[in-house]
């Protein structure tokens, strides 16, 4: 019995290793995760967050590091199951989920109604960080490839920006909106993934300046190529990225520490903003 468990865990060794060095073999290279996260001592408490795609990636992470500085978080998604997961690995009774695809636009009044319900009072920060990479050409690019990136990565986030900020006015809640761009809209594209992208820039930096008299706060994050499900990349044991000065992939944990300064009062005084967070991937030598 003793040999047979130290057979399965050699193999087991060995396959791992083994898996080591093909992802070192398949991204040319080995860097380390390094995450360093601050403690911002619970200034989160009892402050009502809703993360549009919160079910994986730079969304959970911002979910997660809110909830661990006191918020109450509502995270949303198509897909109800990922939802589910999300939740429990999350495991806090301080975080809710909502089934709500962001691309249609008519849902969204009753669903800041629900989130309203879910979180317990009024919702005080919006993340918009729900978003699609879908396989696009130039050339052979279909209308719909383009309604479903613009409908998700673009609309989506003018109008629920619109419907809330209007609410927020209305009843004089001085909230603060981030939203979540891409290095992709910092450079020339022929795709309406970079194109929404750049989209998003010029509107969080509008948004800013109409909503700072109201007291409402709009900034943005530009994230570079992270380590997430849109780019395949689940897990960060070797996150090398030669594409970048620092030879590594962005980590999402890395993005929700950007999030967390920024919709903490000590950014009160950046306005319409968006942050780039890319290990120098598009800073010009
Ligand atoms: N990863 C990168 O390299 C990178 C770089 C720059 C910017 N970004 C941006 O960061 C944001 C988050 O991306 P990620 O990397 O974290 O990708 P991800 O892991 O694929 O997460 C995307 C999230 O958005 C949700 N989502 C997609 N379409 C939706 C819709 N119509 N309605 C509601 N939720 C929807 C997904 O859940 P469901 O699929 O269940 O709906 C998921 O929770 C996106 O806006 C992306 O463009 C990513």
């Amino acid at each position: 019995m003793n040999v047979i468990k130290k057979i399965r865990n050699f193999v087991k060794n060995i396959s791992n290793v083994f898996s080591f060095l093909l992802s070192i073999y398949r991204s040319g290279g080995y860097s380390k995760p390094l995450i360093s996260q601050i403690n911002y001592n619970n200034i989160l408490n009892g402050k009502r967050i809703l993360i549009t795609g919160g079910s994986s990636g730079i969304g959970f992470e911002i979910a997660k590091k809110f909830i661990s500085q006191g918020g109450i978080v509502l995270i949303t998604g198509r897909n109800k199951n990922k939802l589910e997961e999300a939740s429990k690995k999350i495991n806090s009774d301080r975080l809710f989920y909502l089934e709500w695809d962001v691309s249609d636009i008519s849902i969204i009044n009753d669903n800041l109604m629900k989130s309203k319900d879910l979180l317990g009072g009024n919702i005080d920060v919006l993340i918009n960080n729900a978003g699609v990479l879908l396989k696009q050409d130039f050339f052979s690019l279909s209308e719909d490839v383009w309604e479903k990136t613009y409908s998700t990565n673009s609309k989506s986030v003018f109008f629920l920006s619109k419907e809330l900020s209007k609410f927020w006015i209305k009843r004089k809640i001085q909230g603060k909106i981030i939203n979540i761009s891409s290095t992709s809209g910092y450079c020339g594209s022929i795709i309406p993934y970079g194109m929404t992208k750049w989209d998003i820039i010029g509107f969080t930096e509008g948004l800013g300046k109409k909503l700072y008299p109201y007291g409402i706060i709009v900034n943005g994050i530009a994230p570079g190529r992270t380590a997430t499900e849109m780019l395949n990349r689940k897990g960060n044991e070797n996150i090398y990225d030669p594409m970048t000065s620092a030879k590594r992939y962005c980590l999402p944990e890395e993005v929700a520490e950007l999030a967390m300064f920024l919709i903490s009062d000590a950014a009160n005084f950046i306005v319409g903003q968006t942050i780039v967070c890319d290990g120098g991937y598009i800073a010009r030598s």
